[in-house]
């Protein structure tokens, strides 16, 4: 059976918590929590989202065949980064960067939403009557 698409969440849901942690860990030494939301977003996007994405693909083998799942992992993967990095640089407030925010903060955004969309029609058709993919 293929993994592919369950091995890349996973490991992708990893790397989120390490980043995750690691800002959580600078913002209690520091006591600056300036970023409190790119660190929650971070763990609950990359880290919760990404780790159960992996695990439903990898109980429902069957879920993860075919182009949505595909166009699942593309959205979700491309927009929790853009997503990320266009609310860092709005909560430092990057005077040179600004003007990247708002074109950022719609494309990020827009393609997680879309993702978990996708994502619902996917759990949908795997969970559902005779199409149901046994685990
Ligand atoms: C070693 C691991 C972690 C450390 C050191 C850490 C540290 C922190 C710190 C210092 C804050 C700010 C608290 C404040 O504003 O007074 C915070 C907020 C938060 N953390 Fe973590 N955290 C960790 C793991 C996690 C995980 C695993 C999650 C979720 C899965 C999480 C979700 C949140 C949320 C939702 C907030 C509130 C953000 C906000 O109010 O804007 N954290 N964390």
């Amino acid at each position: 059976m293929d993994h592919k698409l369950s091995t890349l969440f996973l490991r992708l849901a990893v790397v989120f918590i390490l980043l995750g942690v690691c800002l959580g860990y600078w913002m209690g030494m520091t006591h600056n929590f300036t970023l409190s939301p790119v660190h929650a977003h971070t763990n609950l996007l990359g880290w919760v989202s990404m780790f159960l994405y992996g695990l439903f693909y990898r109980a429902v083998p069957g879920a993860a065949a075919g182009v949505l799942p595909k166009a699942h992992a593309a959205l979700a993967i491309l927009g929790l980064p853009i997503m990320m990095i266009g609310l860092t640089i709005q909560l430092l407030a990057v005077p040179s960067l600004m003007g990247l925010v708002p074109p950022m903060m719609i494309a990020g955004p827009t393609l997680v939403v879309l993702g978990m969309f996708v994502f619902a029609v996917i759990v949908f058709r795997a969970t559902g009557g005779r199409q149901a993919v046994a685990a």
